[in-house]
Order: C-alpha cells, then sequence, then structure tokens
C-alpha cells in the first residue's frame, strides 16, 4: 500500500468505490479498441483492467481492431494500403494480411488476458476468454465504381450466442472479422462491430478507447459530456477532431440512439483511464447519451446510500444538521434530488409545518458539480413542491450560506418568526440563521 493511500485514506478510497461496484455489477460493457492501443506500453495494463472489471461481476465483450498490423503485414509483402472511404479495399491478397494480423492480435489479447503472475494484478485470476463466429458479414460491394472486394459490413451478430457466454462468466472477444453465409471472409470497421455488438447485445454502455482524451472542441478543451444530437453536429463541425475520434463518433452517436446507456470515449495513451472514468465522479474522457445526463426528480428508497454519501461530509464539518439514517429513511418522500448519470450530486428537503408554513431542509451539492445552478433549480423544485401542499411561507435555517438565500429572496427574520413546533427544537447553540421567503 503506498503512503499517501495508507490507513484512513485507503479505506475511505476503497468505501468510495461501493457505490460503483454495486452500480456496474451483472452489468454488461462493449470495450473497443484499435491495434495500436495494443501495440503499445499500456496493453498490459488495459489487461489489468479489463481483469479488474470482470472480476467486479461486469460482463464484458471486447472488440478489436489491427489497423497498424495489417499495415505492417502489406508493407512486408510489398502490397499497397488502399482506402475509399472508410474502408479498405480489400482484394484476396490484402485480405490474407488482415487474416493473419487479425489472428496475432487476437492471440496476443488472450495472452494478455491469461497472465497470472504473483505481484501483479492478475494473480490468481481465472478469465476465460472466448472467440467464436458471432457476426456474419456482407461485402460492402461497389462503391463509387470502386469494387470493395472483401472489405464488408456487419449483417448479423448471435447476441443469444455472446449473451450465453457472459452469462457463464466468459469474456467475449470479438475482431474486425467476420464471414459470410457463402463461407467467405471479410475485413470489417472494428468500430462497426462494436457498435453493432453493443446494440445487439443491449448493452449499458459501450467503451471506446481512442487516440485522443476524448472530443474536444475547436479550442481542444475536452467535452466531458454530449447528447446524441450534439456529438452529430460536432461529427459536421469537428475537422479538429482526431482520426480515431471521426470514425467512432457515428457509430457512437448511432449505438446511443438505438438504446446502449452510455458511449464513453477515453484515451488509451494514458495509464488507468477505464478505471478513472468508470470509477469516478467526473470521469477523464467524453460521455455520449442519448438524452441529457442530469434529471431533478423526488427521492426514491432506494436514493438513500447516495444522498447519505453526498451529505455526510457536510454533516461532518457541521454544515449541515445530523439526521440518522433512520430518521432519513423514513423521510425519503420529502426530499428532492439531483441525479448525474446515476448518481446523486443534489439534494433539498421540503418538511411542512401547520397550517402554511414549510422549512426547505438539507438543501446540499456535491463540491463538484456547484455553480452549475442545480442549487436553484432545487430551490425552485422545492418552492413548487411546498405550494402544492399549501406552503405560504418558507423558511430556511443556515448557519453559512445566508448570502446565497438572501440573493434568492429570502429575509431575514428572528426565532419567533418559527413555527412554534420548530421552535421548541431550535439548537441555540447552532446559532443558526432564519430565513423566510413567501411564495
Ligand atoms: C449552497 C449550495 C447548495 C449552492 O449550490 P450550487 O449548485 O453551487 O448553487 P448554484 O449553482 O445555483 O449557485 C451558485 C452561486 O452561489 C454562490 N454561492 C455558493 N455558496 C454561497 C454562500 N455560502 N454564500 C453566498 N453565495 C454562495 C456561488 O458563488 C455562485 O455564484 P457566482 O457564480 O455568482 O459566484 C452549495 O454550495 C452547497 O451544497 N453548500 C453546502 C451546503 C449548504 O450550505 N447548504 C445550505 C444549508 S441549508
Amino acid at each position: 500500500m503506498s503512503e499517501e493511500l495508507s490507513s484512513a485514506n485507503f479505506v475511505a478510497w476503497f468505501r468510495s468505490v461501493a457505490p460503483y461496484v454495486n452500480l456496474f455489477r451483472g452489468k454488461t460493457f462493449v470495450i473497443a479498441f484499435g491495434g495500436k492501443a495494443i501495440s503499445g506500453p499500456l496493453a498490459r495494463t488495459l489487461a489489468y483492467d479489463v481483469n479488474l472489471l470482470a472480476a467486479l461481476g461486469i460482463r464484458l465483450v471486447l472488440v478489436h481492431g489491427a489497423r497498424p498490423q495489417i499495415e505492417e503485414e502489406l508493407q512486408e509483402k510489398g502490397l499497397p494500403s488502399l482506402y475509399h472511404g472508410r474502408y479498405r479495399v480489400t482484394d484476396a491478397a490484402a485480405l490474407d494480411c488482415v487474416i493473419d494480423a487479425v489472428g496475432s492480435v487476437s492471440l496476443e489479447i488472450e495472452a494478455l488476458l491469461s497472465q497470472g503472475l504473483p505481484d501483479t494484478p492478475m494473480a490468481n485470476s481465472t478469465i476465460r476468454v472466448v472467440g467464436g463466429n458471432f457476426i456474419t458479414a456482407k461485402p460492402v460491394g461497389v462503391l463509387d465504381g470502386v469494387d470493395m472486394q472483401y472489405a464488408g459490413n456487419v449483417r448479423k451478430i448471435d447476441a443469444d450466442g455472446i449473451r450465453a457466454q457472459l452469462g457463464i462468466g466468459n469474456i467475449v472477444l470479438l475482431s474486425c472479422i467476420g464471414a459470410s453465409p457463402t463461407g467467405e471472409i471479410f475485413n470489417l470497421a472494428m468500430e462497426e462491430v462494436a457498435e453493432s455488438a453493443a446494440i445487439s447485445v443491449g448493452a449499458d454502455k459501450l467503451l471506446f478507447l481512442t487516440d485522443s482524451c476524448g472530443a474536444t472542441d475547436v479550442d481542444g478543451s475536452l467535452l466531458d459530456e454530449l447528447t446524441a444530437d450534439a456529438a452529430e453536429r460536432l461529427i459536421r463541425q469537428g475537422d479538429w477532431l482526431s482520426t480515431d475520434l471521426k470514425r467512432y463518433l457515428p457509430c457512437a452517436v448511432r449505438a446511443s440512439r438505438a438504446g446502449v446507456g452510455r458511449v464513453h470515449l477515453i484515451d488509451y495513451n494514458e495509464d488507468g483511464t477505464l478505471l478513472r472514468e468508470l470509477f469516478s465522479r467526473d470521469g477523464v474522457g467524453t460521455i455520449i447519451s442519448r438524452e441529457s445526463l442530469e434529471r431533478l426528480r423526488d427521492a426514491r428508497p432506494d436514493d438513500i446510500g447516495g444522498l447519505v454519501a453526498l451529505i455526510e461530509p457536510l454533516e461532518e464539518d457541521g454544515t449541515l444538521v445530523r439526521r440518522s439514517r433512520e430518521l432519513l429513511e423514513r423521510e425519503i418522500g420529502h426530499f428532492s434530488v439531483i441525479e448525474h448519470d446515476g448518481m446523486i450530486v443534489g439534494c433539498a428537503a421540503i418538511y411542512p409545518y401547520g397550517e402554511a408554513q414549510g422549512e426547505l431542509a438539507c438543501l446540499a451539492v456535491h463540491p463538484r458539480y456547484r455553480r452549475w445552478g442545480y442549487g436553484e433549480q432545487l430551490m425552485k423544485r422545492i418552492e413548487t413542491r411546498a405550494r402544492g401542499l399549501g406552503v405560504q411561507q418558507l423558511f430556511v435555517l443556515t448557519t453559512v450560506t445566508s448570502h446565497w438565500f438572501k440573493e434568492r429572496g429570502f429575509v431575514e427574520a428572528t426565532v419567533a418568526a418559527l413555527p412554534s413546533e420548530k421552535r421548541l427544537v431550535y439548537n441555540l447553540q447552532r446559532r443558526s440563521k432564519v430565513f423566510i421567503k413567501p411564495l
């Protein structure tokens, strides 16, 4: 254990990962990467991370390409590398190179996932990787007068076959080769295989490992999340996008629209991006989703874990009044939450008192998501709920956030203005300020 991660830090860090482990267990992820990702120095650590995901009970389909390896084979044999549009013009000689290169990359991946040396993250691992004839291909045909020969598209994916393998704990490895019902072999685009596989098995996530940090805007700043519509606009405008991004984004958009929950674009040039993307609140790459990732809604009993994670640090530093977990469970119906990509990042509660008063309580936004307007959205939600309950006057007790409320129409009042029930439990030591807003 490194010094920075010793004792308390280690325990806190390990616990912080639990919500993701709960969220991801039994989910299906398709991870797609080109041949370059597997030829680089980080191939070994990528295998470590895939092993870890499998050990956490995530069902994995890996899809690999082999472009640089195919180029090498062609060069060795003195053959030209010809592209027409997005596809390699694949004659019989080029197809032989494709078969050799793809075969050796697949074997390399199997070997990487078969490591089990002690003192490595793969000690004690027992991963079983299976390939097979899961992809049926069809010829691309003649494009603009160019006969693409053995360049193919995906015609069908044997989703049941893949699911059966995932169901018994195997990792499924797909390549950029498929056979047609006529028994011919076709060279496919890896990203199209990934897209079709993710859609047909109903994947929860499709992750593309790419040659850049994710999708970027014209200034090179990372776009950490995009709706499918925004990603489509980016494809039309984004001359600046990297080669991988230009290839993968259209597949990402189609997969997202066809129901793949999240499509992630992350960098293969940096160690650990897969884990950081999946197991941290912010991630490190770009997420594409059909709709916006944030949702403002009323809380449900299964939000308790997320709520506790959000408010506990604020209870500990005294910003919020401590609530027992039992109380929280009983009062969950009073809360509204903001969810971001499945995580609770903001909350607030409404407690009606007497005929016409109500308390806005426990307003909190996760520090990383502050100044996005979430606090204000939650306040407005609580005001709407309060009006619906007949509340005419909303009050709030606060020690450190008085100006935030003042700037939003609350005015300072005395403890005497509180409903009598609340006055009785007013904590004199906290000396909270009272603010009131007529609705
Ligand atoms: C108060 C809180 C909920 C605001 O959440 P948020 O999502 O950042 O709120 P918004 O994005 O709607 O508003 C952000 C604005 O409020 C300002 N702000 C944040 N905290 C403030 C405070 N204590 N006093 C005055 N202004 C504050 C920010 O500076 C920002 O304004 P600016 O961009 O003009 O500088 C959040 O800071 C929080 O969780 N604080 C800790 C818990 C707390 O104090 N809760 C209230 C107790 S009842």
